[in-house]
């Protein structure tokens, strides 16, 4: 259920505009062919990268070239509000999420990468519909799972009792113990060659986010329909902090273990992976998400099925403010 649930919400607002856009069948057949298209769509760039889940209403695709096809992968060319992109659909999950984006920046002249979607709720002062644009990401997937009777290592992040979750609360031993919130390695083009350094939280390019934060106060999508609004204007949040894992988090008390251990305000399933390789690369980096849910904080069902488009149609449209704001070059 969960994984299924997972599965349908990546895939959700794909539908929606995908379906505006009617490509021609014609398959790029061979590397070389490619190769050759390549050349020529990098010499109109750069482009701006974006990462998605889904897709924005506004993209036109180039007339010439709208799309080439590298490992199973549409990336599209085109142009949204008057500035030229290459958009790539990456799919559910950290692996993904890693060959999509190093892909775009080996493959295409890219000036940096734009990467949003929606995402649970954890934090109990954001609202479904909110946009959240934080200043960090943290993968927080990185389990050391050791036996009840060890401890986990001290320089673990965080650390999680499973025995402590039973209710009520047994005196047997748990057998499953405890897992603790190692680190990633990350290497970068700046950091010492062929060195992983460890690192928590992964951060917005600083001047990106700058520039975002004058998206604060802009008008969201607050109905689905005439029947069906959220209680409350969404609004835009930029600087808070986000989590990633290939979990998707649909459970009450690990959504209040995140916020409590890590502060964040989201939960998703590819943000940091994106900003991580961005970042490794050198390249600037922002993640737009709109909340669809509340990661299992809800009486019910899952509202994702709601109020998933709504949350998406709001994250578009924050893309869309920010791509304006950026400099043309
Ligand atoms: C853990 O503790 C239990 C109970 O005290 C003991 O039976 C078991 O051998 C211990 N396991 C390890 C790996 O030390
Ligand atoms: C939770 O969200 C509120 C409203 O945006 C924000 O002010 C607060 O700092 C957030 N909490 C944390 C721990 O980031
Ligand atoms: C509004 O959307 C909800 C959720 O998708 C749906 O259940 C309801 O039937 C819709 N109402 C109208 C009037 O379209």
């Amino acid at each position: 259920m969960g994984e299924s649930a997972a599965l349908v919400k990546s895939c959700l607002a794909l539908l929606f505009t995908f379906t505006l856009i009617v490509f021609s069948s014609a398959l790029p057949g061979d590397r070389i062919n490619s190769r050759r298209k390549i050349r020529e769509v990098n010499r109109r760039g750069p482009y701006i990268g974006l990462v998605t889940v889904f897709a924005t209403g506004s993209f036109r695709p180039d007339p010439k070239y709208p799309f080439i096809h590298l490992a199973g992968r549409r990336f599209r060319i085109g142009e949204v509000r008057g500035r030229k992109v290459v958009y790539v659909r990456c799919g559910m999950g950290m692996m993904n999420a890693v060959a999509a984006t190093q892909q775009m920046l080996d493959v295409f002249d890219i000036q940096g990468i734009i990467h949003f979607g929606i995402a649970g709720n954890t934090n109990n002062s954001m609202s479904i519909g909110d946009v959240t644009i934080p200043k960090q990401v943290a993968h927080t997937g990185i389990w050391d799972w050791v036996n009840p009777n060890s401890t986990v290592d001290p320089a673990d992040v965080a650390q999680l009792d499973i025995g402590s979750y039973s209710a009520p609360k047994g005196s047997g031993i748990n057998l499953l113990g405890h897992i603790g919130n190692n680190k990633e390695q990350f290497y970068s083009v700046s950091g010492e060659p062929n060195v992983g350094e460890r690192l928590l939280w992964a951060k917005i390019t600083p001047h990106w986010l700058q520039l975002a934060s004058s998206l604060e106060g802009m008008k969201l999508q607050q109905c689905v329909n005439s029947s069906l609004c959220l209680p409350e204007k969404p609004k835009v949040v930029v600087g808070l902090r986000a989590s990633t894992a290939n979990i998707f988090v649909d459970n009450a008390a690990y959504r209040d273990f995140l916020f409590q251990q890590f502060g964040v305000s989201s939960a998703d399933m590819e943000s940091a992976a994106v900003v991580m390789t961005s970042l490794s690369n050198g390249f600037p980096v922002i993640v737009i998400r709109g909340l669809s849910d509340l990661a299992g904080n809800q009486q019910g069902d899952n509202a994702w099925s709601k109020f998933g488009s709504l949350a998406a149609s709001n994250s578009a449209t924050a893309v869309l403010g920010f791509i304006s704001k950026l400099p043309q070059n």
